[in-house]
């Protein structure tokens, strides 16, 4: 590896494009002040996204009647395996009917594609190998655990198998460029599936354990030094600990514990992985990413996929991953918010690929694009959902996409906020527009809010619109003039093709008297809020 930059990916998106040189007509990632966007026919693009579960996508006809179930919840996007067993069944040999398929599919039914590149690994294990490539292990090396057992994974420090890896994957994106480079029906692709190895904190195998006992490489040290005040907290603090040297082995460097393990495997896995999407994107070069089994406090670098893209070793895939665009967490985990902000360190652009698909995970929607600029957010398991037609999911998506162009206009400005309240966290305070806004929990009618959320945006000058529920507004001047605020005006409001369509004018009982912007617990829909200023 030559030179390699932590931030390679960040500055490449501050110049407006992403590591790779774009066709412009490729989906592509630019910046728009601080947020980053997916760009799609010339147009940002918000993903309103679910995933399959991992097996409906290997058949068409089990396929058939999931389109228009997708369409029913307001999807806009369907993230969908493709695995390296189906697309390879022999070396050499490949076959893409399936994803032609898939893609003709999605067509039919107005939909856009994230593809998963079921490859080398799915959660941790290699189930997803072509059998070819499970049979000749001693070519295809398997990681070693400390018991000395070989479970069926792929060992990252195995060349022959990021090579065969990467051409099929290098096979794979070719075909979709045949395929697809005029319509744009995929949009991005997740590069193997939350990597890392499971049942301890790395590979000891024989090369793994030379590669262990040697230097940390020099473009690694000299990037993190590069890098130091901005690094990941409790990485910094663990290079810290150990005298913050310049070279050493990796436990003289980081100290000799689980942790240190993780990082010597984070450093493998990502560089394979970026071979693989280097493959990929020299023949079409769409956004590529890696996804996060996320880890626990509890527990050690092992019960989670030790070495996967965690927070603690982002700043490691960054400088060994320049053709990954981003680092991806699948959230089931409570404290969403939190996940999210760790998520975007360093400018890492938000995008969730796997989240809960229930009432928690159509709240969460709303925060993750209205507080963190996602470029777009997807439940998982979305086939096997019931009652689609009054899925919580549906309803948000439905409103999210009247709202998307409204809000891929303000990304990245400071112009729009994203909130989750409980009785926990009743309130929230944030700037927009030259005011403060105080969000609090709400009820009406006797049906008490526990729970709010939404996003608001300011729309113009003294003119906000948001959309959410069972929440209240209040208002403070933050620039200089008249002390006072007071509530103008608010409509009930929707968007067609992003043109706005006032509904009922709220007030009386709907807005306190004249006193809050309301959002009725029992609703979930956007409005319009207009506010002066006077003595
Ligand atoms: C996370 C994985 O990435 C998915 O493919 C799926 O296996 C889910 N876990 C199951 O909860």
């Amino acid at each position: 590896m030559t030179k390699l930059s932590i931030f390679s990916s960040a500055l490449a998106l501050a110049l407006g494009m992403t590591a790779q040189a774009q066709d412009a007509r490729t989906p592509h990632l630019q910046k728009q002040g601080s947020a980053t966007q997916l760009i799609v026919a010339g147009k940002p693009f918000l993903i309103l996204g679910g995933e399959l579960h991992n097996s409906s996508s290997s058949n068409i006809d089990y396929m058939r009647p999931v389109w228009r179930r997708m369409t029913a919840m307001n999807f806009n996007t369907v993230l969908a395996g493709v695995s390296w067993e189906l697309v390879e069944p022999e070396e050499g040999k490949y076959d893409f009917r399936l994803v032609d398929g898939l893609i003709e599919s999605a067509r039919r039914t107005n939909l856009k594609l994230v593809f998963l590149w079921f490859g080398s690994w799915k959660n941790g294990m290699s189930s997803y190998i072509p059998v070819w490539v499970k049979k000749d292990y001693k070519r295809f090396p398997r990681v070693r655990l400390h018991d000395g057992s070989t479970p069926e994974v792929l060992s990252p420090l195995g060349p022959a198998s990021w090579a065969a890896d990467a051409k099929a994957f290098g096979a794979l994106l070719r075909h979709i460029k045949q395929f697809d480079a005029t319509e744009n029906t995929v949009l991005m692709i997740q590069v193997e599936n939350e990597v890392g190895v499971l049942g301890d904190s790395r590979d000891r195998s024989d090369p793994a354990n030379a590669a262990f006992a040697k230097e940390v490489p020099k473009p690694l040290l000299e990037n993190l030094a590069q890098h130091k005040a901005a690094l990941y907290p409790d990485l910094k603090a663990r290079w810290e600990a150990a005298g913050a040297k310049t070279s050493g082995t990796w436990e003289q460097v980081f100290g000799a514990s689980p942790e240190t393990d993780e990082i010597f495997m984070a450093w493998n896995y990502a560089l394979y992985l970026d071979k693989v999407a280097a493959a990929g994107k020299a023949d079409y070069a769409l956004p590529m990413f890696a996804n996060t089994w996320l880890s626990n406090p509890d527990n050690k670098p092992g019960n989670w996929p030790s070495g996967g893209p965690q927070p603690q070793v982002l700043d490691i895939w960054r400088a060994a991953a320049p053709h990954l665009d981003f680092l991806s967490p699948d959230i089931y985990q409570p404290n969403f918010e939190e996940w999210c902000r760790r998520y975007t360190h360093a400018g890492n652009p938000l995008f969730i690929p796997e989240m809960r698909r229930e009432a928690d995970g159509a709240r969460n929607v709303f925060y993750a694009i209205g507080q963190r600029d996602a470029i777009g957010t997807s439940p998982f398991a979305v086939d096997s959902m019931e009652d689609v037609k009054q899925a919580p999911l549906g309803k948000s998506y439905e409103v999210l996409a009247q709202l998307a162009p409204v809000i891929l206009k303000h990304q990245g400005k400071g112009e729009m906020a994203g909130f989750l309240l409980d009785k926990a966290h009743p309130s929230v305070k944030t700037q927009l527009g030259g005011y403060e806004l105080e969000i609090s929990l709400d009820s009406i009618f006797g049906s008490n809010s526990e729970l709010g959320y939404g996003l608001i945006i300011a729309t113009g000058p003294d003119e906000f619109t948001g959309a959410g529920s069972g929440f209240r507004v209040a208002f403070t001047a933050k620039t200089p003039g008249p002390r006072l605020v007071g509530i103008g005006t608010i409509d009930e409001a929707s968007y067609f093709n992003g043109a706005w369509v006032p509904g009922r004018r709220l007030n009386g009982d709907e807005n306190d008297q004249g006193q809050h912007w309301r959002f009725s617990p029992r609703d979930l829909g956007i409005e319009r809020c207009t506010v002066y200023r006077y003595e």
